[in-house]
């Protein structure tokens, strides 16, 4: 929620107060060049301790509600039959309208089950955008993901108010092109994670349906930052105004045939789900779910964990909870915008996203301007953001980088978990980096794992600028800065 001030600024506002807290350290410049060094300038690679504000992600590391802390206390820890599945299971039904839930231990482990039991080798998957598991789970599968985004979707600079969208154009002539018995399903994404966190409209996802429903091809939404996307359509899709975000998010799964989600986003847990209304659906994932994650009524999630799940669906439909990150998001990208940071525009629902190819354009994409961004950020500042950008992309299959469409440096703004001026501090801090964004070099891999290499592999900075960075940090603001 924001709040209008009396001189008339626009305010997020917190509504919840803080009880429980985190100790955080601030580590010298000297001590963060040591950390990022040896961490192989990938910001996975950092110890907490060495982290002053961790934007790496919103995934697990939203503040947990009270209701969802008291819930885990009466856990159900039944290997068969736990009570804990059951709210779960009305949880989804009352918000989703779904009828059958599969829990999983988290996002990843739904595509999978979706990738081993609908994509088969020469597959094609159209999607609105990839996101990195999901890409890793349907090619691993022997399938290709088709990204069918809208000319809007790469404009980091846009006032389009729903970038996730997708081309319906393009879907149709994909369709023509492979035919429909090549398409296991459609995937729309709610929001795209890896364009700025970018929402879809209801009307498109209804077009998207009314297309591929005829031929028979199913619809699956991604949902892990459903009461965002909700928040989004509430916000900003015409006639949503005054639609709880229960009701959005209801008409929403009204369109899906399947809804899978990673609960570390929209819920704040560590879990996940599939849930679907079609019987056959459900038939034909349940017996791999007791194979890969875990029998029937914890899918490899703790109870404790389920308990605080089906407490977090239900919250997550205030509309003060869903619009918690996406109004400090908007805030954060807006003072961003006025010290000519380029952020990606409208701001979207996990994080402010930096252009890194505008931040430090004499950077060449091969030398992965986004992943140094996130370094030399964290070098300045000891913020931990996540590289968006072509170290998220794996190599082909001979072996070449694939340049991403963007660069982003993606900066999370996870639910309830930093204040005010913790933001303010993050602007000052982007902001000194863009005046002294000639110091910043590019980086080149030491060691590269062949899948997900963002998450493991390591780089050194070319001609050691990181030293330099820290350097001048250091005469600006002292050595215990
Ligand atoms: C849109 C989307 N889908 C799937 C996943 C994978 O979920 P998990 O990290 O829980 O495996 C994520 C994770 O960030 C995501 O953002």
């Amino acid at each position: 929620m924001s709040i209008r001030l009396s001189d008339g600024r626009e305010l997020p506002i917190e509504m919840h107060k803080i009880r429980i807290v985190q100790k955080v350290r601030l580590a010298p410049v000297r001590d963060r060049l040591r950390a990022i060094e040896a961490a192989g300038y990938n910001t996975f690679l950092l110890r907490t301790r060495d982290i002053f504000m961790d934007m790496l992600t919103d995934s697990g590391t939203n503040a947990m509600s009270d209701n969802q802390l008291a819930a885990m206390m009466v856990s159900d820890d039944a290997y068969a039959g736990s009570e804990s599945f059951y709210k779960l299971e009305d949880a989804v039904k009352d918000i989703f309208g779904l009828q059958y839930l599969l829990p999983v231990h988290q996002g990843r482990a739904a595509e999978h089950l979706l990738a081993k039991v609908f994509v088969k080798p020469g597959n094609v998957v159209p999607m609105n955008y990839h996101f990195t598991t999901t890409k890793a789970h349907f090619e691993l599968a022997g399938g290709t993901v088709l990204e069918l985004y809208t000319p809007e979707a790469l404009k980091t600079t846009s006032s389009c108010p729903f970038k996730g969208n997708m081309d319906l154009g393009r879907l149709e002539a994909a369709i023509r092109e492979h035919g429909v018995e090549k398409i296991p399903f459609v995937r729309m994404e709610a929001t795209t994670n890896l364009i700025g966190g970018q929402p879809f409209s209801m009307a498109n996802l209804r077009e998207v349906k009314k297309l591929i429903a005829p031929m028979g091809i199913p619809l699956v939404i991604d949902a892990s930052l459903i009461s965002e996307n909700a928040y989004f359509i509430h916000e900003r899709e015409e006639g949503y105004q005054n639609k709880s975000i229960t009701e959005i998010i209801r008409e929403m799964m009204a369109e899906a045939d399947i809804c899978y989600l990673s609960g570390r986003k929209s819920c704040s847990v560590r879990g996940g789900f599939i849930a679907t209304n079609n019987k056959a659906h459900f038939d034909a994932i349940s017996p791999w779910l007791p194979v890969y994650e875990g029998f029937y009524t914890y899918g490899g999630m703790s109870s404790k964990e389920i308990e605080a799940m089906a407490v977090g669906v239900r919250e997550m439909t205030d509309l003060e909870v869903a619009g918690s990150s996406a109004d400090m998001i908007k805030y954060f990208a807006g003072r961003l915008i006025e010290k000519n940071v380029p952020v990606v525009t409208p701001p979207g629902g996990l994080a402010a996203h930096l252009d890194a190819m505008k931040f430090i354009p004499h950077v060449p994409q091969l030398q992965y301007p986004a992943g140094a961004l996130a370094s030399a950020l964290y070098l300045v500042s000891g913020i931990r953001g996540m590289e968006r950008g072509t170290v998220s992309m794996d190599r082909d299959k001979d072996g070449n980088d694939v340049p991403s469409d963007i660069e982003l440096l993606r900066l999370a703004i996870p639910r309830r978990v930093f204040t005010m001026s913790h933001v303010e501090y993050a602007v000052d801090r982007v902001e000194w980096l863009l005046a002294h964004a000639n110091l910043i070099g590019g980086l080149k891999f030491y060691e590269e794992p062949p899948v997900l290499r963002f998450f493991a592999g390591k780089m050194e900075a070319l001609g050691g600028w990181g030293a330099k960075l820290a350097e001048a940090f250091e005469k600006d603001f002292g050595p215990s800065c």
